[in-house]
């Protein structure tokens, strides 16, 4: 568990489904189901992880690795508490966990228009490599990767914004 400015970052346990599902659904158009995300859960390689404030959790995010890469599966912060430093408190521990899990380079996809998002995984020096044509129903789909993670220069990237938080 780690506590930051006041949020802790912790382990997204089942009991968290029906929080982090208002938040979803107050974030997509299509979101996720409370199945998908206990399957997400449950399912090998998987890490998940809640951001509570006050104790209420304000956001939520999952990393999936595979091998020696990573995927970000979902980041998302309540719409009332951004601003704050919550997704990058997020990214930071979901990068942590990829690392840990032996992850030498990470990807995502997210959506063109995404400027806030894209702008904070530029911040763990995500760069945009392709696109995925109508990954959305409505919107292609931008492809960022970060490699050499697991190096000592990335380290030190990821220890400079731990000590900007
Ligand atoms: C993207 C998201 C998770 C950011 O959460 P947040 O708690 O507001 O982010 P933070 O306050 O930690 O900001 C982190 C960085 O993101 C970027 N950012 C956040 N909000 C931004 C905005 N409105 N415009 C531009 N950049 C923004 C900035 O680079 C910021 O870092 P900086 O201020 O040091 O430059 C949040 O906007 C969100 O939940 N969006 C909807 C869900 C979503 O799009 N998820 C990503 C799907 S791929």
């Amino acid at each position: 568990m780690t506590a930051l400015g006041g949020v802790v970052i912790r382990p997204f346990v089942v009991g968290d489904i029906p929080r982090v599902h208002e938040i979803e659904t107050a974030v997509y158009e299509t979101p996720w189901s409370t199945r998908v995300f206990d399957d997400e859960l449950s399912a090998p390689g998987r890490s998940y992880l809640v951001a509570e404030s006050a104790g209420q959790v304000v956001g939520f995010g999952g990393v999936m690795i595979i091998s020696d890469e990573a995927h970000i599966t979902t980041v998302a912060v309540d719409p009332e508490a951004r601003g704050g430093g919550i997704g990058k408190r997020l990214m930071l521990r979901l990068v942590e966990e990829a690392v840990d899990g032996g992850a030498a380079s990470l990807t995502l996809e997210v959506r063109v228009s995404n400027e806030a998002a894209k702008r904070l995984y530029a911040r763990f020096g995500m760069a945009p490599v392709g696109l995925r044509k109508r990954y959305y129903r409505d919107e292609d789909a931008l492809i960022m990767w970060v490699h050499d993670i697991d190096g000592d220069e990335y380290r030190e990237r990821l220890n400079e914004m731990r000590s900007e938080l």
